[in-house]
């Protein structure tokens, strides 16, 4: 929002101020900066965090004209301390929602709690299959035929939240651990921003 005191007007933005919290690569994130670059998207990205300073996203993001900074998880003698700081820095930046992309932290109960209906994530798994890591190993080890990545709501369990939005495709069989990631990404890419918008108006 801005304020012209000598016109007396006022532009009010109703789209809702976003944060993304990244760990590494930030692919997702740079598809949602992108969707977002357009005025009618609902969520406005306004904020990237990383928990780690050589996550290449942090550039990307800043590339991009997001703000981006890191709160490194190893600077804090336990989980709440480093939470409590995350929780400031969303505050302080008047942030509204947040966007979990390729995160590699668990969220304690506290901040969960706190964000509860304004945090999702998204997993490269059909959910609830394979919950954790190693997701297109575990597939291709068992078999499966259909594979894909899944957007939910953050709850206290580990990728356990309601699902929003999912994704599929067919595992072919000379696929690999590397083919499928590479090929789930895609899909993440064209789902994440169509979550988020689905998510960020549900009221
Ligand atoms: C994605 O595959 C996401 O599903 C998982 O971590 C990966 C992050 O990739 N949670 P990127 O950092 O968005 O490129």
């Amino acid at each position: 929002m801005s304020l012209d005191s000598s016109n007396a007007w006022r532009l009010v933005s109703n789209r809702t101020p976003t944060a993304v919290l990244i760990s590494g690569a930030g692919s997702n994130m740079v598809a949602l900066i992108e969707a977002a670059q357009d005025t009618a998207y609902p969520a406005d990205i306004q904020l990237v965090i990383s928990n780690r300073p050589e996550a290449a996203g942090l550039r990307k993001a800043e590339a991009l004209g997001v703000t981006a900074i890191c709160i490194d998880h190893r600077d804090f003698g336990s989980r709440a301390d480093f939470e409590a700081e995350l929780d400031a820095a969303l505050k302080a930046h008047n942030i509204k929602f947040v966007v979990c992309a390729g995160f590699m932290r668990v969220l304690g109960k506290k901040f969960v709690r706190a964000w509860s209906g304004k945090m999702i994530n998204i997993h490269p798994s059909l959910l609830p299959k394979y919950k954790g890591l190693h997701t297109h190993k575990r597939a291709l080890e068992s078999g499966d035929r259909e594979h894909g990545c899944t957007v939910h709501w953050v709850s206290e369990g580990v990728d356990d939240g309601e699902i929003i939005a999912q994704s599929l495709l067919n595992i072919h069989a000379n696929d690999t651990e590397e083919t499928l990631a590479s090929r789930v990404q895609v899909l993440e890419h064209r789902l994440y921003p169509k979550a988020l918008a689905e998510a960020v108006t549900k009221d």
